[in-house]
């Protein structure tokens, strides 16, 4: 089977915070894209990557690629304006011999290669599959900063990714997907708009996407913490 993995990188990060875009933060001693092209090169199935980029960042990206040291080849090619842009634009490039398309967001940088693995396996075999963790807290409704109602949390999950899908199958979702009023913000969304089946693959609460300055110092301090015991995230 051959896998292309789409990164998308080219989100601006705006609640960050922070002068650079969000993929190229720095968290331990590799900006954040980083952690993420180090999973997929642990990936056996994946046969080439395609990484969407915010302007300018060429230059950066590719030297990242390079400390990475993936053995596969590696296209790096300009984001659009969504995140369903940047994967749509990605799509238009994977090779044609590619079955599955696994997609994943160079915002979380903890993900682990065995998910990918997962996740792959599972949309060989039913179309689409996605990485996701089931919802914890209590949930509550409100208006005016009040709390209106409490919502059941059974069967509810928190989507995540890697989300990988059959080629044709993802191909088709975003040209349905293209054009409607409100961009999706993960790829599933628009599959399960097709009536297709997508499984759930247990993922992690370290796969968490790094969104606020809070996430960044939590990151950051996981990178430390981790680095005298495993090196895992160097
Ligand atoms: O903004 P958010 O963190 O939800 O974006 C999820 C992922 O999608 C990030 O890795 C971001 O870089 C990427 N993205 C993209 N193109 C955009 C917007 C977001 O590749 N236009």
């Amino acid at each position: 089977m051959s896998v292309s993995a789409i990164i998308v990188a080219a989100g601006s990060g705006t609640r960050l915070g922070h002068p650079e875009p969000k993929a190229f933060v720095e968290l331990g001693a590799h900006p954040m894209l980083y952690y993420s092209l180090r999973t997929v090169r642990d990936v056996t199935a994946v046969t080439e990557v395609i990484v969407t980029l915010p302007p300018g960042k060429e230059a950066g990206a590719n030297l990242t690629v390079q400390r990475a040291g993936l053995r596969i080849p590696v296209k790096l090619i300009a984001g659009g304006a969504e995140r369903q842009d940047s994967v749509r634009i990605a799509l238009s490039m994977v090779n044609a011999d590619c079955s599955v398309v696994v997609v994943h967001d160079a915002a979380r940088p903890f993900a682990a290669a065995e998910v990918f693995d997962a996740c792959i396996e599972a949309a060989a075999r039913r179309g689409g599959a996605i990485a996701a963790i089931p919802v914890a807290d209590t949930l509550k409704e409100s208006a005016q900063g009040t709390v209106i109602a409490t919502r059941p949390r059974q069967g509810l999950f928190a989507a995540q990714t890697p989300q990988a899908f059959r080629r044709e199958l993802l191909i088709a979702a975003h040209a349905a997907g293209s054009g409607q009023p409100v961009a999706a913000t993960d790829d599933a969304f628009l599959v399960e708009r097709l009536g297709a089946q997508v499984e759930i693959v247990a993922g992690s609460s370290l796969n968490f996407k790094i969104t606020t300055p809070e996430d960044l110092r939590m990151a950051r301090a996981l990178i430390a913490a981790d680095r005298p015991l495993s090196c895992r995230f160097e």
